[in-house]
C-alpha cells in the first residue's frame, strides 16, 4: 500500500467529530482483553478485562513498564508479544493455556501500523474461553458415555456374578483350611482383590445407569448433613476432621436429594483418600445472588441466584495434568481406584444443570466448588423439563 493510500484510508475510517477520549473509552469498554505494547515492548494499553483475566490490579501502574516486568519472564503472553515484530503471519483466533491458572485463552495478535505503514506497536485481543472449553468437554463426555455405556453395562453385569462366585468359593476354601495354613494368606489376597474388582463393577454400574431424577425442593443443609453421615459410615479413617459451615436459611433448590448427596459423599471420600492420614476437610455453603462471570456466561436468566458449596481439603492437591483428567471415566492415580467417583459426580452435576469447578489451593490441598441454580418455586416444572432433556442426552443409549 502506498503512503498516500494508507493515510487516506486511515482518515476515511475515523470521523473527525469524535475526540481522542472516545478512542480511549472504546478500548477500555471492549469486552475482550486488550493489551498493547509499543515498538520497545513498553506496555501502553491494558484494559480492565485484560487485567481481570491476567490477575493484575486494575490501575495504570503497569503502563510504561516493559511487558516482561509486568507479566513475568516466562509468561505465555510474553512469548506471543515477543513474536509480534518477527513473524510474517501473526496468530489469528489461536488458543493457549495460561499456567498455573489453567485458563484457556483465545487470542488474536495484530501489529499497530502508522500512517506510513511502519509498525509502531502490537496489540493482543483475547478472551477467557475456559467456560466454553468446559461446556465442550461436557459434550464430549456425553458422547463418550453414550458410546461406552451400553457395552460397559453389559460387561459389568456379566462380570458381577462370577466375581461373587470367586468371593464365596474362596471363603469356603478358607474355612476348610486350618487357620495356620500358609495358603490362608493367598486366599485372603484373592478375597481382597475380588472385593476391589466388585467395587469397580458397582461404581461402573452406578456410572452408566441412566439417572432417574426425583426432583423436589431440597434443603441443602439436609443434603450436606446426610452426605457427611454417609461418608462417615463408609470410611474407617478417624483421622480426618470434617468441618461444616452451612447456614440453615439457604434457599431450597430444585434437585434430587439422593443424587445430590452422592456428589458430596464422593468428594468427601476423595478428600479423605487424598489426605491419607490426619487432616481436615471443610464444607461451606452460601447463597449468591450475582456473579459477573456467570452473568457473562449467560447463566443469569430465570434464577434467584445460586447456592455455592465449597469442599476444601488440606491434602496434597493435584498437578495441572491430573486436574485436566479427573472427570474422565476410569482416570485414577490410585492403585486400587476405579476412576469413576468424579465421573459420577460430573454426570449428576450435568443432569442437574449445575456446575462444578476445581482448583488447587494456594495454601495446598484441593478446592471443589459446586454451584446449584436456585429457581423460583413456581418454576419447578419447567426446571424439571430442561433437566429431562439433559438426562436424555446423558442417558442416550445407556442400558
Ligand atoms: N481431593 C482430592 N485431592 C487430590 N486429588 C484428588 C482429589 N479428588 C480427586 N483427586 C484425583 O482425581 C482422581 C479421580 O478421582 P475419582 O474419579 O474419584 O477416582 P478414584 O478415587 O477411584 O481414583 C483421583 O485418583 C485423584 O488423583
Ligand atoms: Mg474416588
Amino acid at each position: 500500500m502506498s503512503v498516500s493510500a494508507a493515510a487516506s484510508s486511515t482518515l476515511n475510517q475515523f470521523s473527525p467529530e469524535v475526540d481522542e477520549h472516545f478512542y480511549r473509552d472504546l478500548v477500555v469498554s471492549m469486552r475482550n482483553g486488550v493489551l498493547a505494547i509499543d515498538r520497545n515492548g513498553t506496555l501502553v494499553v491494558a484494559n480492565d478485562v485484560a487485567c481481570r483475566i491476567l490477575g493484575l490490579a486494575s490501575d495504570d501502574q503497569h503502563l510504561g513498564r516493559h511487558y516482561t516486568d509486568v507479566l513475568g519472564p516466562r509468561h505465555e503472553f510474553g512469548q506471543v508479544l515477543s513474536s509480534a515484530f518477527a513473524l510474517s503471519h501473526l496468530p489469528n483466533r489461536s488458543e493457549l493455556r495460561l499456567r498455573p491458572s489453567g485458563k484457556v485463552i483465545g487470542f488474536t495478535l495484530s501489529r499497530v501500523m502508522n500512517q506510513f505503514d511502519a509498525p509502531t506497536g502490537a496489540v493482543l485481543f483475547f478472551k477467557d474461553l475456559t467456560r466454553v472449553e468446559q461446556l465442550e468437554e461436557r459434550e464430549r463426555l456425553r458422547d463418550r458415555l453414550a458410546a461406552i455405556g451400553e457395552m460397559a453395562a453389559a460387561i459389568a453385569h456379566e462380570v458381577k456374578n462370577p466375581l461373587a462366585g470367586i468371593q464365596v468359593m474362596a471363603g469356603l476354601l478358607k474355612r476348610r483350611l486350618p487357620e495356620t495354613d500358609d495358603d490362608q494368606s493367598v486366599l485372603n489376597d484373592i478375597i481382597g482383590e475380588a472385593r476391589v474388582a466388585n467395587k469397580i463393577v458397582v461404581d461402573l454400574l452406578e456410572f452408566v445407569r441412566p439417572i432417574n431424577l426425583q426432583i423436589e425442593r431440597v434443603s441443602v443443609p439436609d443434603v450436606l448433613r446426610d452426605a457427611v453421615d454417609k461418608y462417615e459410615g463408609q470410611t474407617s479413617s478417624g483421622d480426618v476432621i470434617v468441618k461444616t459451615a452451612v447456614p440453615e436459611d439457604l434457599p431450597s433448590v430444585p434437585e434430587d436429594h439422593t443424587q445430590l448427596r452422592q456428589i458430596f459423599t464422593n468428594l468427601l471420600i476423595n478428600a479423605s483418600e487424598a489426605l491419607d492420614g490426619p487432616g481436615q476437610v471443610t464444607i461451606a455453603a452460601r447463597h449468591m445472588t450475582s456473579d459477573d462471570d456467570m452473568a457473562a456466561a449467560g447463566d443469569a436468566q430465570d434464577t434467584c441466584g445460586w447456592v455455592v458449596i465449597d469442599v476444601e481439603d488440606d491434602g496434597p492437591g493435584m498437578s495441572l495434568d491430573v486436574r485436566e483428567k479427573i472427570f474422565s471415566p476410569f482416570f485414577t492415580t490410585k492403585p486400587r481406584g476405579s476412576g469413576l467417583g468424579l465421573a459420577i459426580v460430573r454426570k449428576i452435576v450435568d443432569a442437574h444443570d449445575a456446575r462444578i469447578d476445581v482448583r488447587t489451593r494456594h495454601e495446598g490441598g484441593t478446592h471443589f466448588q459446586v454451584t446449584l441454580r436456585v429457581t423460583p418455586e413456581l418454576d419447578a416444572t419447567s426446571a424439571s423439563t430442561s433437566m429431562q432433556e439433559t438426562l436424555d442426552a446423558v442417558g442416550r443409549g445407556v442400558g
